[in-house]
């Protein structure tokens, strides 16, 4: 309750039961809920967030200044369900001393897993060869006939070597990856440590990695970061992965360097916009895997996130403690 009153709470769309449930369950807290799988129209979240305390949202929406004035004085606190915040309006939320949770961890095994299927699915061709299978393209075993590139010996870029990027260098040592590179704000050894990885600058990662794997928080700094110089940098044999946020990636220097053979193959889970328009330049590429942000994708994983996004929730409205809290 706060000061009393019921606490009153819009949740921005369908999320899995167990999240609603730790909700409704919860004495004293009233929920309003854009109850459908798709996106709640601007309007309606402008609407439905007016004199709310909690707010439980998603990625694809945008919680800017628009929204914290619709909501008015009595909004005390944002939950995420999700670990990047980069949809949030931080500086507004702070200023209005708005609490904020998010769900790291929980999804970060998910994510990884995910980064490694799409690594192999772009290096080894996998859309491509099931394409072949189904139009006739399988005509015998031929000895020079969808070859791709393999772990073994590489060497392996990440760019952001967080919860994320940890969790796919530990996948990807196993399949005999000779060396680990890494880039961020600074060197991090305790990160580095378990797989000597080696902290370098942006540009002698490009050069020198046959894998680069992108897990890095979008931020003014990461914002367009592998763009033409990078992909120039990029060996002819690379490969590109992105499971961060699309607007790391300039995507139309992207679609040059696959187009031209400068890099060899990129897989992303993560685009400008999404959804990308079914006519996108990129989705014309045999050599580009494109999947539809589906990184933390796992039932068991959903289902954490939202039960921690509604943990966060009450928690903040209670005045307590957040499970995760994102320190402002
Ligand atoms: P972390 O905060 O643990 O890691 C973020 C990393 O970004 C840090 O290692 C940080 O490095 C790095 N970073 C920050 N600035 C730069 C920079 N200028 N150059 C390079 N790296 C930088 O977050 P998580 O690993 O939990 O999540 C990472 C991101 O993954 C999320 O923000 C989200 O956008 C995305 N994500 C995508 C999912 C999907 O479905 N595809 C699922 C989950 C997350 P440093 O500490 O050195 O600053
Ligand atoms: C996140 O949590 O930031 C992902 O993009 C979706 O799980």
């Amino acid at each position: 309750r706060v000061g009393g009153a019921a606490m009153a709470v819009f949740v921005t769309r369908r999320i899995p039961a167990e999240g609603l449930r730790v909700l409704s369950q919860a004495g004293g807290c009233r929920v309003q809920q854009w109850d459908s799988e798709e996106p709640v129209p601007r309007a309606e979240l402008l609407a439905g967030v007016a004199g709310k305390h909690g707010l439980l949202c998603l990625l694809s929406d945008r919680i800017d200044r628009e929204v914290l004035e619709a909501a008015g004085p009595d909004l005390k606190v944002i939950s995420t369900m999700s670990v990047g915040f980069d949809h949030l309006a931080l500086e507004e939320i702070k200023k209005r001393g708005i609490r904020v949770g998010y769900t790291p961890d929980v999804l970060t095994d998910a994510t990884a897993e995910l980064s490694v299927a799409l690594l192999l699915s772009a290096c080894r061709r996998l859309p491509e060869a099931v394409e072949q299978v189904k139009n006739g393209g399988w005509t015998t075993w031929k000895p020079l006939w969808m070859c791709g590139y393999g772990l073994s010996d590489s060497t392996v870029g990440i760019i952001g070597l967080g919860r994320i990027g940890q969790a796919v260098a530990r996948r990807l040592k196993p399949f005999g990856v000779k060396k680990f590179l890494y880039t961020g704000s600074g060197p991090k050894p305790e990160s580095g440590a378990e797989f000597e990885a080696e902290f370098v600058p942006l540009t002698r990662l490009a050069e020198e990695s046959d894998f680069v794997v992108v897990t890095c928080a979008l931020t003014p700094a990461t914002q367009g970061m592998c763009n033409k110089d990078f992909f120039t940098r990029m060996k002819k044999t690379s490969v590109f992965v992105n499971t961060s946020r699309g607007s790391v990636v300039n995507q139309e220097d992207l679609y040059n360097a696959l187009a031209h053979g400068q890099i060899a193959a990129a897989g992303l889970d993560v685009t400008t916009p999404e959804p990308l328009p079914t006519d996108h330049p990129l989705l014309s590429l045999k050599n580009c895997v494109i999947l539809p942000h589906i990184g933390s994708a796992t039932y068991a994983t959903r289902s954490t996130m939202a039960v921690l996004a509604a943990n966060n929730l009450l928690a903040g409205l209670r005045g307590e403690a957040m499970p995760h809290e994102l320190l402002l």
